[in-house]
């Protein structure tokens, strides 16, 4: 195999870059993305997993480079599957395919389809483990979800340069300017479920449903952790319950309350948080039995602070628009944590920031969030 360590770097990159193009489309499934390349590196063909349950990605681009495949290189963004699922072994594919190095970015955390290696291998194939940056972080809902059974989770909110989430009076339409705002509804159109407070359905009756797409990937459910109840019956989230699956997270002795079977009488779940295992186990298995694999919070700082302090944030999406409220009373994005040294803060790391005039736009990691 010829293709050097730079180049290998640059086309697992184009795989994942490939494969990004799924985001909405392919979970619970993995984002993946295939480029089938000659000996020396020259590309001959490319393709990605394009929707949940449909062919996997190293079988459509061994299939579009045909017999120049043979003798060349599959780069793929995650370890070829070795069972019978919605879809046949790839390993049989790519042994069929004739090429003589697979290169992979990660192995394949679900114990059910992995095996693909030592499959390749038996069959003479040169395997190759080779992750980049990127890789790892097109991976990482997957890993995370298969690893923890949580759904993976983007904190989303905007700020003013002061880092105000609201005016002290709780007014915050709008912080972000309409551009930022068409970004988040593409965002809410690619998750499985939104998550607020009852704190922000009171202030703001959020509706929360992608607008203004030409066509939204999901149609995402909404979710209110509202401890008590207190969400008005004719809260925007309660009335148009009929048309997008609601649900409240209240205590468990709230679950069965009379209030509660209003919610139900008006089409909305009413779920109690387990005392045993919190909020993180409730989201553990509603997210099991709803099929929540991506959830975007859109709440204020008591909702984002009960999160972050139970380590349910893998990632957190900050507008931050040129305005200064300059009030002590406005809420900030996050509060309750009260850590006694900034070692014990939440620490993030920044993993893009780009510039939509006239707002800052920054996707961070959260430490312990893959
Ligand atoms: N700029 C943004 O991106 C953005 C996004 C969402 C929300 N917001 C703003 O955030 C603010 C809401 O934040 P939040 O922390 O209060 O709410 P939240 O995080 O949406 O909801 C949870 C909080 O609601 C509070 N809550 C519970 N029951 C309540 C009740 N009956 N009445 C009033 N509050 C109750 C609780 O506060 P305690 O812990 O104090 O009991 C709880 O921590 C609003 O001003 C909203 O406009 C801004």
């Amino acid at each position: 195999m010829s293709i050097d360590r730079s180049n290998l770097d640059r086309l697992m990159d184009r795989a994942a870059r490939v494969a990004a193009r799924g985001h909405g489309l392919v979970e619970p499934g993995c984002m993946v993305g295939a480029v089938v390349a000659t000996a020396d590196g020259t590309v001959l063909a490319e393709d990605r997993y394009r929707r949940y349950g449909g062919p996997h990605a190293e079988r459509t681009a061994l299939e579009k480079a045909g017999d120049a495949a043979r003798g060349g290189t599959l780069l793929v963004t995650l370890e070829p599957c070795d069972h019978h699922g919605k879809t046949p072994p790839c390993t049989e594919a790519v042994i069929a395919s004739g090429v003589s190095t697979v290169v992979h970015a990660c192995h394949d955390p679900n114990e059910l389809a992995a095996g693909g290696t030592e499959a390749l291998r038996r069959a003479g194939i040169t395997v190759i483990h080779h992750p980049t940056p990127l890789t790892e972080l097109l991976n990482a809902p997957h890993v995370h979800r298969t690893r923890t059974g949580l759904p993976w989770m983007i904190a989303k909110w905007a700020q003013t340069l002061d880092g105000r989430i609201a005016t002290g009076s709780g007014h915050s339409k709008w912080i972000s300017s309409t551009r930022s705002r068409r970004l988040v509804h593409r965002e809410r159109g690619r998750v499985d479920a939104i998550l607020t407070g009852v704190g922000t359905v009171l202030a703001d009756d959020p509706l929360l449903t992608p607008r203004d797409l030409r066509r939204a990937r999901r149609r995402p459910e909404r979710v209110v952790v509202d401890d008590q109840l207190d969400t008005p019956l004719d809260a925007g989230l309660v009335t148009t319950a009929g048309d997008i699956p609601t649900t409240i997270l209240c205590r468990m002795e709230a679950s069965t309350s009379a209030r509660a079977g209003e919610f139900l009488a008006a089409g909305v779940r009413v779920v109690g948080i387990d005392e045993a295992s919190g909020l993180r186990g409730t989201l553990r298995a509603e997210a099991a039995g709803r099929r929540w694999s991506t959830m975007m919070v859109e709440g204020g700082g008591g909702l984002l602070g009960r999160l972050f302090r139970d380590g349910l944030v893998n990632r957190a999406l900050v507008f931050s628009a040129p305005v200064l409220v300059g009030d002590e009373s406005a809420p900030g994005p996050v509060r309750g944590l009260a850590p006694d040294s900034i070692e014990s803060s939440i620490q993030l790391e920044r993993l893009w920031s780009i510039e939509r005039d006239p707002d800052r736009i920054e996707l961070f990691r959260v430490a312990g969030g893959e």
